[in-house]
């Protein structure tokens, strides 16, 4: 299947490793021009040696600066701006009664703030120029809150409808937006040292192997996804194919969240 991507210029946002880096690997293969960007330039450094053809661009998404910074640098290298991927984002295993005002406000920023700054300042872009894929990469949790970090739910929430209300309105300009919603994935967010399966395994007094099979046993297929079963998602919505998917919010999720729209 032709996805159409070949010469593209792409964005994908937390493109250093995990989901994004999965993601951006993928578009590169297709030819595209991907912009990877992230905090930490050794990660990003790292990242831009597996995707050939890729650029790299060193920020904090939250900075509210950061949209317009990363429409003029990818419109200066690429000469255009055709495709978004909002996927940074990070989560921990933390308690309502542990979680603070900073948590709160921490994944308001990240999911909404970040993407919403740079969707305003690309959106109208892409109108102009007749063609626009965005994929919001929310999650599971956006669809059906847990008990894991309840900001983190209540923030993927607000970005699911801040996705929907962004496709109303540029869906007639051909700017396809769209949102992609992952169950528990093993990137490093679950799998590292220290990350949320051992976070997980600590505050239920278990093993991390038997914090992993406790919360596998929640996904009806049974198992974490990989990064890159996340990553054919995305790309498909990001591509010339996926022509009538507008204001989506489609669950990747092994069949975590049981409903049936
Ligand atoms: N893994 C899962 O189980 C899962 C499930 C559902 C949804 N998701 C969502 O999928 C997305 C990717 O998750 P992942 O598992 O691939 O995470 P990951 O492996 O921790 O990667 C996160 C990426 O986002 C970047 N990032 C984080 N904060 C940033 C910031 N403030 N500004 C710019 N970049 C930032 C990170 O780079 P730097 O740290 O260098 O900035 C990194 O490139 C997130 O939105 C996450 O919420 C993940």
């Amino acid at each position: 299947m032709n996805l159409g991507l070949a010469g593209k210029a792409c964005v994908v946002n937390g493109g250093s490793r995990g989901i994004g880096l999965a993601t951006a690997r993928m578009l590169c293969e297709e030819k595209a021009k991907v912009l990877l960007v992230a905090r930490g330039e050794e990660g990003l450094r790292a990242a831009a040696e597996e995707c050939p053809g890729s650029e790299w661009l060193a920020l904090d998404a939250t900075d509210p600066d950061a949209g317009e910074r990363i429409v003029s640098e990818c419109e200066r290298r690429f000469g255009s701006f055709d495709v978004l991927v909002n996927n940074s984002g990070t989560s921990s295993v933390t308690p309502l009664e542990d979680l603070t005002d900073d948590d709160w406000e921490e994944q308001w920023r990240l999911n909404v703030m970040g993407p919403m700054r740079l969707m305003r300042a690309v959106a109208p872009r892409m109108a102009e120029r007749g063609f626009g894929r965005i994929v919001n990469v929310v999650s599971s949790s956006g669809k059906r809150p847990t008990g894991t970090n309840m900001a983190y739910s209540v923030g993927k929430a607000a970005q699911l409808s801040l996705s929907r209300a962004f496709a109303d309105l540029y869906a007639s300009k051909g700017v396809l937006v769209n949102a992609v919603a992952p169950g528990p994935v093993s990137t490093d967010l679950w799998m590292g040292e220290g990350g949320m399966l051992d976070q997980l395994a600590k505050l239920r007094g278990v093993s991390r192997e038997e914090a992993l099979e406790a919360q596998s046993s929640r996904v009806p297929i049974n198992r974490y996804a990989t990064e890159d079963e996340i990553a054919s998602v995305i790309v498909f919505l990001c591509s010339e194919r996926a022509s009538y998917v507008a204001g989506a919010a489609w669950s990747v999720d092994g069949g975590t969240v049981q409903v049936i729209i």
